[in-house]
């Protein structure tokens, strides 16, 4: 049972990649480069920030990167998303993000991004650590429920988060999703694993 939940989880999250847009390719290559340096420096690179390239993200859409092992989403949120966000404190376990280890103290904030319209998740669930489905269709054309305002759906056990990565009330996922250290290289490149303050030091 254990295993099927892995396989799954895997084959969800090389799906993902693989559908990505732009940057996916670089991380692909840079794979065999990787496996032929030291072990040190391989264990440095496996921890090394991510640069990910967003200029062809629509507003409305996801990428997935890579760090650290792990899918990274990005989501260029509309003006309509970012609205929806403010009427679901009701109906979150941690509305304002008061849960210290899920987010930097840059994204502690009503959008939990530094810049509104992107938000970047970890995209592994809180709950046993399935990845989630992007479900940004929202009411009931959704299947999730009537009055959903888009987010991401759990089919693992069933946890549900809105489109900041803030977890329902209610369900098996206990806390909200992981936002990573990241910050700005321009308006269309984003430093995955480092945060603003220490962007000069990387
Ligand atoms: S792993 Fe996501 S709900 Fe259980």
């Amino acid at each position: 049972m254990a295993d099927d939940r892995v396989d799954h989880k895997r084959r969800r999250f090389l799906t993902g990649v693989t559908s990505g847009v732009g940057l996916v390719g670089g991380v692909v290559a840079v794979v065999p480069f990787v496996a032929s340096m030291s072990p040190s420096a391989r264990a440095r690179a496996a921890g090394a920030p991510v640069e990910a390239d967003f200029s062809k993200l629509n507003p409305g859409q996801m990428m997935t990167v890579e760090w650290r092992g792990k899918p990274v989403w990005i989501v260029n949120r509309t003006p309509s998303m970012l609205a929806d966000l403010a009427g679901l404190d009701s109906k979150l376990a941690d509305a304002n993000s008061e849960v210290e280890d899920q987010q930097p103290e840059y994204a502690q904030n009503p959008t939990r991004s530094i810049r509104p319209e992107i938000l970047v998740l970890v995209g592994i669930c809180t709950h046993l650590g399935c990845s989630p489905s992007e479900k940004f269709q929202v009411g009931p054309d959704s299947g999730i429920e009537t009055d959903w305002k888009g987010g991401f759906f759990c089919p693992c056990h069933g946890s549900k988060f809105d489109l900041a990565g803030r977890v329902y009330k209610g369900v098996p996922a206990p806390t909200n999703l992981v936002v990573p250290p990241h910050s700005f290289l321009s308006d269309t490149a984003i430093l995955i694993g480092v945060g603003p303050e220490e962007q000069g030091a990387a």
